[in-house]
């Protein structure tokens, strides 16, 4: 590898503009060599403003280009496991957008193919990298506040994607929900044993069309008997929602900053402060957390701080949410043997009202 890692991006849709941002303000820990999208005046237009010197459609050229040591996979989530066996193959590092994939198996293929060559696979579960979920979970390991008993995790988007983001999202758990998953279990220091969930479709047509949920709860059950609720929406009249409350035996944690200034305005109108609105905004330091922590592991030989596990058993509590919601019932979770039986109808199975 050259002194930096030369990095190659794919994807240059919401996301994937964010992380090229990033990239092209790391030029001392990266070569930021080339963007692809299939899109290709999007992979143009981020290498006119970033100054990349490579733009193309071709992905598949990139993954097994012998010009670039590290890929950022951030194209739509239907591509990530390909992309991920033809990166692992041609022996890049690689950053995945989440979820690996859709499904358990193409994911453990993915994580095969990433184990058999040997490289690194880092999974974009951000939250990992604020500042304070960090807090949070330094707090939870040090004693600060006892035995974690109750975490309530909630998340609401301002409001929901497009249809055709809609359409091939893998719905609610697998698409948003993941990264709640993600966040308790990381935040638990535990896998959780029992699931139940809750949900309806009431935010939009495009949903109920595509037969996904939009309104949802889901309660885990931990071995240590603390219990989890997570509450998530995709819509949310006042903008970006994330809230996290971990209650211990001695104190709690409440981790959520939504101001952009720190100021609060006190008038005979009321109490007015100013509020992020979406999730590019309230994670935005994490986002480039993430990549300099991905950087760094390349850069030192060291192993990267999410690993592909993380990714899968994200998943397979995913799957166990939507299990739940079909059959009505808790569902005890097997991490390592999980049931795989799918459906992408999520909402099928709700009471029409
Ligand atoms: N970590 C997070 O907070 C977070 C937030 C948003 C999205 N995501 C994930 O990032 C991924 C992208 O989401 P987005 O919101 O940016 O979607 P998007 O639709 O805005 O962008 C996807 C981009 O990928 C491109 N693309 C699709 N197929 C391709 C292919 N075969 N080769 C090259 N480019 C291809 C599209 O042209 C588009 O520009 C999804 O997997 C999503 O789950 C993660």
């Amino acid at each position: 590898m050259s002194a930096v890692p030369r990095v190659a991006l794919i994807g240059c849709g919401r996301i994937g503009q964010l992380h090229a941002r990033n990239l092209a303000a790391m030029r001392d820990m990266c070569e930021f060599a080339a963007v692809a999208d299939w899109n290709l005046e999007a992979a143009e237009t981020a290498a006119r403003l970033l100054d990349v010197p490579h733009a193309t459609s071709a992905s598949e050229d990139l993954l097994a280009s012998p010009d670039v040591d590290a890929v950022i996979i951030a194209s739509s989530t239907d591509t990530h496991a390909r992309f991920i066996e033809i990166a692992a193959r041609h022996g890049k590092d690689i950053f995945t957008e989440k979820p690996i994939a859709l499904d358990i198996e193409a994911t453990e293929r993915a994580l095969e193919a990433v184990a058999d060559a040997g490289v690194r696979l880092q999974v974009g579960f951000q939250r990992r990298f604020d500042s304070g979920y960090i807090a949070a979970r330094e707090g939870i390991e040090q004693g600060e506040i006892g035995n974690v008993e109750m975490i309530r995790d909630a998340m609401r988007d301002p409001s929901p994607p497009p249809p055709e983001y809609i359409r091939q999202s893998g719905g609610l758990y697998r698409d948003m929900a993941i990264h709640n998953f993600d966040s308790v279990r990381w935040l638990m220091g535990e896998d959780p044993v029992e699931i139940y969930t809750t949900a309806s479709a009431l935010v939009s047509e495009d949903i109920r069309e595509a037969h996904d949920v939009d309104t949802s709860i889901v309660t885990m059950r931990f071995p240590s008997g603390a219990i989890a609720s997570i509450e998530n929406s995709r819509r949310s009249g006042f903008g970006y929602d994330v809230r996290t409350e971990i209650f211990g035996s001695t104190g709690a944690l409440m981790v959520g900053e939504y101001r952009y200034t720190p100021i609060r305005r006190f008038s005979s109108a009321g109490v007015l402060e100013d509020h992020q609105y979406f999730f590019l905004e309230r994670f935005r330091d994490a986002y480039r957390n993430e990549m300099v922590s991905f950087l760094t592991a390349l850069i030192n030989d060291t192993d990267v701080p999410v690993s592909g596990a993380d990714g899968r058993a994200a998943l397979v509590i995913a799957y166990a949410a939507e299990q739940s919601l079909r059959e009505h019932r808790p569902i005890a979770i097997d991490m390592k043997e999980p049931d795989r039986a799918r459906s992408e109808h999520h909402a099928d199975s709700l009471p029409t009202s």
